[in-house]
């Protein structure tokens, strides 16, 4: 018969990374030219939720994002779509009495429905939550049988990011040397219990959607920065190594230290390309002095930043007691509702509000 449905849930959080990704030496398998590190943020806050069906009655591959139809034409959803269905397996439901062998897959349509509870394409990584969410949920319902490191191979030929969201906890992106990308895979560093003390409050200083994708963005850098070339080869390899150490020994000194630098350098390579990509506006730099200062005055740091494509402050405090005396700062310099204003705050953890 052709009545049945089978349908599976998944729910991935974004990821913010505090060594970044900038620059593909492979444009179609998305292959980077440094490793990177991010944490995964609490699923319970930034995060996609994506519901993946298949029946006979599906007459061709449809998604839907945030109740909008969008095309799947693009080849970063068809390789997504071919790797997994590649990996297909047998599945069989008696009392349903559904059966389908590895090789239907490739016949059977999927319609997907994904949602966002965050702004989409903001510098919010919602590209990362998506794709992951997306790959995962697919391998769920086609009965993959590979683990999550296999699974964020597929999940970063969506999204260069998307890789590192297939874990939890500290993450990191190896590149790999691989031609085909088979090593170029997200690895677990920690997971979310290693950490806990440390507070995540993300100021969305605004909810447009970016001018310059990503995509564009790196190739444009690739080609026409000075700078690219050094950040890649001389100094991101050094902070891989000093960052999985500071997250190995919780020294948040040495982790806010790396995260702004990179940080920063990630946007000074922005900078240097022609033309110039401005991701950040006044109020980012105006965040980035008020944590400066703060930092300073307290003789140790209290809270890093990191800011992605987009204009909005990611702040990392390094415990509920400077998350919410952050929080306290932000809120004085930039009240709600003026001019300059951020549009409204993500608590990583609400019960600092209490
Ligand atoms: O994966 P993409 O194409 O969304 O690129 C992400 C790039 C940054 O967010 C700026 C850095 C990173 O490592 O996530």
């Amino acid at each position: 018969s052709k009545k049945w449905i089978l349908m599976v849930t998944a729910q991935t959080p974004t990821n913010i990374a505090v060594i970044k990704y900038w620059g593909k030496r492979d444009e179609n398998l998305i292959l980077a030219i440094n490793d990177s590190i991010s944490v995964t943020l609490d699923p319970a806050h930034l995060c996609t939720t994506t519901t993946v069906a298949v029946s006979p009655s599906f007459q061709q591959d449809r998604m839907w994002l945030n109740k909008k139809e969008i095309s799947l034409d693009g080849a970063r959803y068809q390789n997504c779509l071919r790797e997994i269905r590649a990996r297909a397996n047998d599945y069989e439901d008696e009392k349903k009495g559904i059966k389908i062998s590895k090789n239907d897959w490739q016949n059977l349509h999927v319609h997907i429905d994904s949602y966002n509870n965050f702004p989409t394409a903001a510098g919010l990584a919602s590209s990362a939550a998506g794709f992951a969410c997306l790959v995962f949920s697919l391998a769920k319902l086609m009965n993959v049988q590979e683990d999550n490191g296999r699974l964020s191979a597929i999940a970063r030929q969506g999204s260069g990011s998307a890789c590192r969201s297939l874990f939890g906890g500290f993450v990191k992106w190896v590149m790999g040397k691989e031609e085909d990308g088979s090593d170029s895979i997200a690895v677990p560093l920690a997971d979310e219990k290693h950490w806990d003390e440390l507070v995540i409050i993300i100021a969305v200083v605004s909810s447009r959607q970016k001018e310059t994708s990503s995509t564009s963005g790196m190739r444009e850098t690739v080609v026409t920065s000075a700078l690219i070339d050094h950040r890649a080869k001389e100094v991101v390899p050094k902070r891989i190594v000093q960052m999985e150490e500071a997250i190995q020994n919780r020294d948040f000194p040495t982790f806010a230290q790396l995260t702004c630098s990179d940080s920063n350098q990630f946007h000074a390579v922005c900078m240097d390309t022609s033309p110039p990509i401005f991701y950040m506006n006044d109020t980012s730099h105006r965040v980035i002095s008020c944590v400066e200062k703060w930092n300073r005055a307290e003789g140790t740091p209290q809270v890093a930043y990191t800011f992605d494509a987009g204009p909005n402050a990611v702040l990392i405090a390094r415990n509920r007691k400077a998350a919410t005396l952050m929080l306290q700062r932000l809120l004085f310099h930039f009240p709600p509702n003026s001019d300059t204003d951020l549009d409204s705050y993500v608590i990583g953890d609400k019960s600092i509000l209490k």
